[in-house]
């Protein structure tokens, strides 16, 4: 059968079930699919696949290989894959800021997987990519100049761990009709249920992990390397989506009846503007849809141009993005087929 033979890394876990479903809708051209995951996972079926222990001797063969596993796993593992001849497209944070790592959006910078001499391609982090997908064209037309995001992010932005810590906090809240006192589960530190924690990521100095990627990685892929930017992200008590509060300064004019013109116009973005119809965008209506929604957008009070958007963290912000890049590999010619019988 004519295809590619690709593999997931981190099959079990939220994004790796995802990119399966992903490649599935899509219809991707596989040949081969095999399912990675740990040794606890061997031997576990998802579907039709039958899930086998990420090892050394695991990649032979594969010609695309998407990474969903820890950083860890991913630093480890990714090179091993990319050194056995396959393009890997990770989804981890390890390699994303690596100056010979491309790290992408296609309809931001897919130009950029043309330089990929380590085979490896990054994908960036979830909140990154959903105000990446609309500030892109709103950059390119008026040259961004300062940019200020708070975060509103989904408990499956922190994996298996985090959508199972929820659910034991709210089973437990609505028989007792308390707010939760302590957490149910290893994910969040405090209880996430009923609540808001302005705590994303590991404390660096006075700023959390997941703000610094998200401010470097919209440095990296808009190539404005000097951009001031100020991020606060915050995990709140959703299941799927992240939503994010933009404010952004352009170097020209730009009011909200052009940015909503070239939003419009704009690849992977779904206008979701009409707040006197009631009319916004919300996570649940983004949850399990393949655009960034985008919509409240307007001059605030200080003079920025404003939006919120929101965007699927486990599609476009993660396995849909990196099949995204897969197609674009093939489309590219920069991936080509060896199995043909
Ligand atoms: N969740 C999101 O919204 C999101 C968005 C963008 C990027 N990412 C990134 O994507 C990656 C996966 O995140 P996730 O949310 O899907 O996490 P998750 O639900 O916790 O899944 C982790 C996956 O990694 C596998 N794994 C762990 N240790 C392994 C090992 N030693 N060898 C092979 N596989 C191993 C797990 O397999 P077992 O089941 O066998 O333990 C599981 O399949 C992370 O780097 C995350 O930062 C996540």
């Amino acid at each position: 059968m004519n295809g590619y033979r690709v593999g997931i890394v981190g099959a079990t876990g939220v994004v790796g079930r995802e990119a399966l479903r992903v490649l599935q809708e899509r219809n991707f051209p596989a040949s081969t699919l095999k399912l990675f995951a740990s040794s606890r996972s061997a031997g576990r079926r998802i579907g039709s696949h039958v899930v086998e222990e990420a090892s050394r001797a695991a990649f032979h063969d594969l010609e695309l290989v998407i990474f969903d596993t820890p950083d860890e796993v991913a630093r480890e593992l990714v090179p091993l894959a990319a050194a056995a001849g396959a393009i890997v497209i990770d989804n981890s944070a390890a390699f994303r800021m690596e100056p010979d790592v491309p790290l992408v959006i296609p309809e931001v910078n897919a130009e950029a997987l043309r330089h990929a001499p380590r085979r490896i391609i990054a994908n960036p982090n979830c909140t990154t990519a959903t105000i990446a997908v609309p500030l892109a064209p709103l950059h390119k037309a008026a040259g961004l100049r300062r940019l200020i995001a708070c975060s509103y992010q989904s408990v499956s932005g922190a994996g298996q761990r985090g959508v199972e810590q929820l659910w034991a906090e709210l089973q437990e809240a609505g028989a007792s009709r308390r707010t939760p006192d302590r957490p149910r589960g290893s994910a969040f530190a405090e209880p996430i249920a009923l609540n808001v924690i302005p705590a994303v990521g590991s404390l660096r100095g006075a700023t959390f992990s997941e703000e610094t990627k998200v401010a470097a990685e919209l440095r990296k892929m808009l190539s404005a390397p000097r951009l001031p930017v100020g991020v606060t992200c915050v995990r709140v008590p959703t299941l799927v989506a992240h939503g994010v509060a933009v404010h952004a300064e352009f170097e020209q004019p730009l009011d909200a009846a052009q940015a909503r013109k070239l939003l419009a116009a704009a690849p992977g973005v779904e206008l979701v503007d009409d707040p006197a119809a009631g009319r916004v965008p919300t996570t649940l209506a983004a949850a399990g849809r393949d655009p960034c929604l985008v919509g409240r957008i307007r001059t605030d009070e200080a003079g920025c141009l404003a939006f919120f958007a929101v965007a699927d963290n486990l599609r476009k912000g993660a396995a849909l993005n990196a099949v995204q890049i897969a197609e674009h590999l093939i489309e590219m010619g920069l991936v080509t087929s060896k199995v043909t019988s």
